[in-house]
Parts: structure tokens; sequence; C-alpha cells
């Protein structure tokens, strides 16, 4: 039997346009689209599995099963809230947004002792760069971070984009937000603390190496990245038994000073690049 072609560059560009305007997929960066059909199409995959198995990785990469917010709704209740100028207001309507979000929703009662953790280590950051950062961003009032921190969130969703933009407008923060894939065009600015959290095992099951490869290009002189360590159900998850020794070798390769501290739920490793320690 004679094996299919791999697509050729029109087929992808058609078949990428098509997921690009589908009802499903319409808010991710087209370059992520461009990314995951290209990996699927592998020689001698004939091109319906190339499609289903690249539907399939878009789903896992968007992980709407996390959690959505109403996106509307929240800019609305964000914008009420701060018309209201009332400090729980505002503060209650941040977290109505953060509880749609599996990770943040767990994360959000021990916010406050991570960011303590991170200070204590790597002092106060003057920029964070929020790599993949869903609704994270929203918990700022949560997190001791100064008014004058520069915060960029950069996300492949564009409704997180846009709402994450809202809030930092109505917060009248110093901020960036990109919607970008962190993996395909790799974010290079220098800053003083990357957030790569619960996403590095996302970034290794889209594509082998992706994770480390994210790491390896952020220039940062901090880097806090993630791995959850337990489902909201209390399920036990391993993906730190699985992903932690490669980053820990890279660590030691690099010569990056590495520690490792642990929240409920999410184990966290600390890396500090000495090659971004130097002025700018
Ligand atoms: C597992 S959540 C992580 C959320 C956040 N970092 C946290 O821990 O609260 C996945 C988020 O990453 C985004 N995402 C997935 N792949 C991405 C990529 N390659 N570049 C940028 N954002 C990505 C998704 O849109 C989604 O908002």
């Amino acid at each position: 039997m004679t094996r299919p072609p791999p697509l050729t560059d029109a087929e992808l560009s058609a078949e990428a346009l098509r997921l690009e305007r589908s009802k499903k997929y319409k808010d991710l960066a087209p370059e992520t689209i461009a990314d995951v059909l290209q990996q699927e199409n592998r020689p001698g995959a004939a091109k319906a599995k190339v499609l289903a198995n690249a539907r399939l990785r878009l789903h896992r990469v968007a992980a709407h099963y996390l959690g959505l917010p109403k996106f509307n709704k929240a800019q609305a209740a964000l914008t009420a809230a701060f018309a209201s100028g009332e400090d729980p207001q505002i503060e209650a309507a941040c977290r109505s947004v953060l509880e749609t979000h599996s990770s943040t929703q767990e994360r959000l009662p021990h916010l406050r002792d991570i960011f303590d953790q991170l200070f204590q280590r790597v002092g106060m950051p003057e920029s964070v760069l929020d790599l993949a950062c869903a609704v994270q961003p929203l918990a700022w009032r949560f997190t001791g971070l100064p008014r004058s921190t520069m915060y960029t969130a950069v996300d492949i969703s564009q409704q997180f984009i846009d709402l994450i933009r809202c809030y930092f407008q109505l917060e009248k923060l110093p901020h960036q937000v990109l919607r970008q894939d962190v993996f395909v065009s790799p974010v290079t600015q220098p800053v003083d603390l990357a957030l790569l959290w619960k996403m590095y095992h996302c970034l290794e099951q889209r594509r082998e190496g992706a994770g480390l490869r994210v790491v390896e290009t952020t220039a940062a002189k901090a880097m806090a990245i993630s791995f959850p360590t337990r489902s909201l159900a209390g399920k036990r998850m391993r993906f730190h038994e699985k992903h932690g020794p490669t980053l820990i070798a890279a660590a030691e390769r690099h010569r990056w000073r590495l520690q490792t501290f642990e929240a409920p739920g999410e184990l966290f490793h600390l890396i500090q690049k000495p090659e971004w320690e130097t002025p700018r």
C-alpha cells in the first residue's frame, strides 16, 4: 500500500485558516494553530488523521476544561467594581474571575505566601513576565507586588488577553499584554522575574523539549517554574517526577542556581540565571 504524501504548504495554510475561523479555535493565536498542524503533518499520515490529531492537540493546548470566565460579564463586573472605588468590591470581582480557573482557584489561598517566598529569594522585581498566564494577572492585588512593577502578561487566548488588558487599564498599572505563543515566538525582553506556572508539563506534552526551550530562551534574572502536584479533587499528579529531573539537569549544565519550595498542590523551582545578572 502506498503511503499518503504529507499535506502541501497550500493545504496546510487552507486548513489553518479553517481552524482559525472555527468556533472552537478562533480564540487561539494563529501561530499556535499553524505550528500544531505542521507538527502533525507527519510523513505517511492520512489527511483525516493529521487534522484529527491537530484538533485533539489544540484542544489540550487551549485547556478550556480547566475553566473559563464569562468574559463579558467579568469585564462588566470589574468595570462596575472599579467605578465604585471600593477595594473590597474590586477584590471580590477579581476573586470571582480567579475562581473560574482551576489553577488560580487552587493557588489563591496560598498566593501571598508563594510571592513572599519568591521575594525573600530574589528581592522585589521591577518587572514580571507571566508566561501562559490565563487569569493569574488578575491576582495582582493578592501578590504584594508594588504598583511600580512592570507586568507583562502573555497568552495565546485572545479572550484572556482582552480581559487582562481591561483589568490592568482599570487598575492603572504599568503593563504589556501579548497574545503570543511562548514556544513559537519566545518572549526575549529582559525581565527580573518570569513565571511559568503549571505550564512546563503542558509544553512538553505538546512537543518534547518545548518546556525546557521556553525556560532556556526566557531572558529572566529569575524564573519560577511550577508543577501541579495534586488535582482539585485531591488526586496526586506526577508531572514533576516526570519532568523535574530534566529541568534540574539543565540547571546544573547552565550553572543556574536552583531552589525548590512547595505550596499546597504546587511545587516551584526557582532558577536564577547568572548570564542575566549583569546590568543591561
Ligand atoms: C494550564 S493553564 C496555566 C495558567 C497559569 N499559568 C496559571 O498557572 O494560573 C494554560 C494557559 O496557557 C495558555 N497557553 C497554552 N499554551 C500556550 C503557549 N504556547 N503560549 C502562550 N500561552 C499558552 C492557555 O491559553 C491557558 O490560558
